[in-house]
């Protein structure tokens, strides 16, 4: 079986890179990370690489005089490494238009939110503050506006009365770990594909009807 070849971007801890290691250490997994990327030489991410064997490379991009530079360095590895699809995992840098449309349909995020709701950075304490009863997690296909493309997977993630934006996040982790190698799954087994910027999914098995927060009940 030909595995799907992918690009991990990373700039921190890299847990959601760890779901992706551990997910392709599976020889019925349909994919194989041939290449991280990182542009913080001290990211955690970059050591849980190489311990797992992979191909890094730290791209610093303050060595580049341009965003369009320090993106164009990129495509230059990952052709190079005749990569097919661009998880982004945890990747700090915003992208150029000419990045984001070169690797298009081919580049995936995932963002700690039920998108579009809760764009950009502390989404959970933005979850809170609105008082929305879920949040949860996406993956989605890149687009160069920030955290935005076809939907490929969503979980949903109820919010508790005492939830502090960290509870939040980390019962929102256990489920990016689930989403993003599944939904990396999905593409490799060639089951998404994008029709009027929404992406379909052949092949899906049922899924629950509904979700309540609080629960009804019959007291
Ligand atoms: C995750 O919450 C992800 O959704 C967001 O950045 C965080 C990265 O965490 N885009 P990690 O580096 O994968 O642990």
């Amino acid at each position: 079986m030909e595995k799907l070849k992918l690009a991990v971007l990373i700039s921190g801890r890299g847990s959601n890179l760890q779901a992706l290691i551990d997910a392709c250490a599976q020889s019925s997994f349909p994919a194989e990370i041939v290449l991280v990327i990182s542009n913080k030489a001290d990211a955690d991410g970059l050591e849980r690489a190489e311990k797992a064997g992979l191909q890094t490379h730290h791209v610093d991009h303050r060595a580049f005089a341009s965003r369009a530079d320090f993106d164009a360095r990129m495509t230059t590895l990952m052709e190079a490494a005749g990569i097919e699809l661009v998880c982004l995992a945890g990747f700090m840098r915003l992208l150029s238009d000419e990045f984001c449309n070169h690797w298009r349909d081919r580049m995936i995020n995932i963002h700690p939110s039920l998108l579009p709701s809760f764009k950009g950075l502390d989404v959970q304490q933005a979850a809170l503050d609105a008082g929305v009863r879920f949040s949860g997690c996406t993956v989605h296909y890149v687009r160069p506006e920030m955290d935005s493309g076809p939907i490929i997977i969503q979980a949903a993630v109820p919010i508790l009365t005492d939830d502090t934006a960290d509870t939040l996040a980390g019962r929102i982790l256990v489920e990016e770990h689930k989403i993003y190698p599944q939904a990396v799954r999905l593409i490799a087994e060639q089951r998404v594909r994008i029709e009027e910027e929404r992406a379909i999914i052949s092949g899906m098995r049922t899924v629950p009807h509904s979700l309540t927060n609080p629960p009804i009940s019959l007291d």
